[in-house]
């Protein structure tokens, strides 16, 4: 069996997380298992019973790393998309998770704003919603990253063949995922 790993997507909210791990998704489905864990789906299940205060966004990223953690072992291929804020929690999920690559999906607040697909930006601006990343709750850029993507200067193709590479450096995909 081929050996599972994890692609661990972190940045702010409207920066792209959940298109690059769509188009990952895309990408390495053809040959392998995989499964994204998406911040906004998993908090409609998994962790419905969770706010965004620091305590409940760690045990939402905690609870997705239990389960990123039992699927990687067992060779499935796990993308999470999740804002993880914290990069204590972002090397505890290294830690857990065999063979996790550490994505940072840079994109500059203002770019962020003015995308602001959700409409939640806006609110938050208003002072509608508290505590929301990036406005007036913390974001801790990752300092090693194993890759950066900067979606407002890349194609979309061009950031998942970046991150592509990386985990064919460290031998965990053959060549033919690629295509
Ligand atoms: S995390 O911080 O706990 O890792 P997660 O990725 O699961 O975040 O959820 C972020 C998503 O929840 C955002 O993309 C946005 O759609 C929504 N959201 C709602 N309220 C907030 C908030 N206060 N801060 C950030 N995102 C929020």
């Amino acid at each position: 069996m081929e050996q599972g790993f994890c692609i661990w997507l972190t940045g702010l909210s409207g920066s792209g997380k959940t298109t690059i791990s769509q188009e990952l998704a895309r990408r390495l489905r053809k040959s392998r298992f995989i499964e994204i864990m998406d911040g906004d789906e998993i908090r409609k299940g998994l962790s419905s019973d969770l706010g965004f205060s620091k305590d409940d966004r760690n045990e939402h990223n905690k609870r997705v790393i239990f389960c990123s953690k039992l699927l990687a072992r067992n060779g499935v291929i796990v993308v999470v998309a999740l804002i993880s804020p914290y990069r204590e929690t972002r090397a505890y999920a290294k830690e857990q998770i065999q063979n996790t690559f550490e994505v940072f999906v840079k994109a500059p607040l203002d770019v962020c704003i003015q995308r602001d697909p959700k409409g939640l930006y806006k609110k938050a601006l208003a002072g509608e919603i508290k505590q929301f990343t990036g406005i007036d709750d913390p974001y801790e850029e990752p300092l090693e990253a194993d890759v950066v993507v900067e979606t407002d200067k890349e194609a979309v193709k061009e950031s998942v063949d970046k991150i592509l590479a990386v985990v064919r450096e460290r031998g965990l995909l053959s060549i033919d995922v690629l295509v």
